[in-house]
């Protein structure tokens, strides 16, 4: 069994009703629950939201100590924040960038991510469904390892 840690940046809490012409109209909370029932029953995936930079980091260097891989959508701090960055490479877990929407489509500032070059790889663009992919890109990169 794969243990996942989920991570949600900033504003994603409003999902459902935040700009649901780019985001979509799906909950956090059923993003979750898809994303578990994806897992399940094989694996357990532990998501948390936060919208402030240094909660996600503690949640990072804790997972560590349960997790064997990371889900992250950092939200805008994707595109700025060394300081998550430089967590998710510290704690050495593998890891897996999602976006609900296509950020390289997007405006300019939206186009650069600081925490992508710490990942295995980047899935934006499918809405909700990044997260399943981005799920099954981590857990297939973990049985590789294994
Ligand atoms: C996002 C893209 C970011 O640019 C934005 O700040 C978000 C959501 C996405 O999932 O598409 O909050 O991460």
């Amino acid at each position: 069994m794969a243990k996942i840690a989920l991570f949600h940046g900033p504003n994603l809490n409003l999902l459902g009703t935040r700009e649901t012409n780019i985001y979509g109209a799906v909950t956090l909370a059923e993003i979750d629950a898809r994303v578990i029932a994806a897992a399940a029953p094989n694996h357990e995936v532990r998501p948390l939201q936060s919208n402030h930079e240094g909660a996600l980091i503690d949640a990072i260097h804790d997972a560590r100590t349960w997790a064997d891989g990371l889900l992250i959508n950092p939200g805008a701090f994707t595109h700025y924040s060394y300081a998550i960055r430089d967590a998710v490479a510290a704690v050495k877990l593998p890891a897996v960038e999602v976006h609900l929407s296509n950020i390289h489509a997007r405006e300019p500032f939206r186009h650069t991510s600081v925490i992508a070059p710490v990942c295995i790889g980047q899935i934006c663009g499918f809405g909700w469904r990044s997260y399943l992919l981005g799920l099954r890109a981590l857990l297939d990169h973990l049985q590789d390892q294994s």
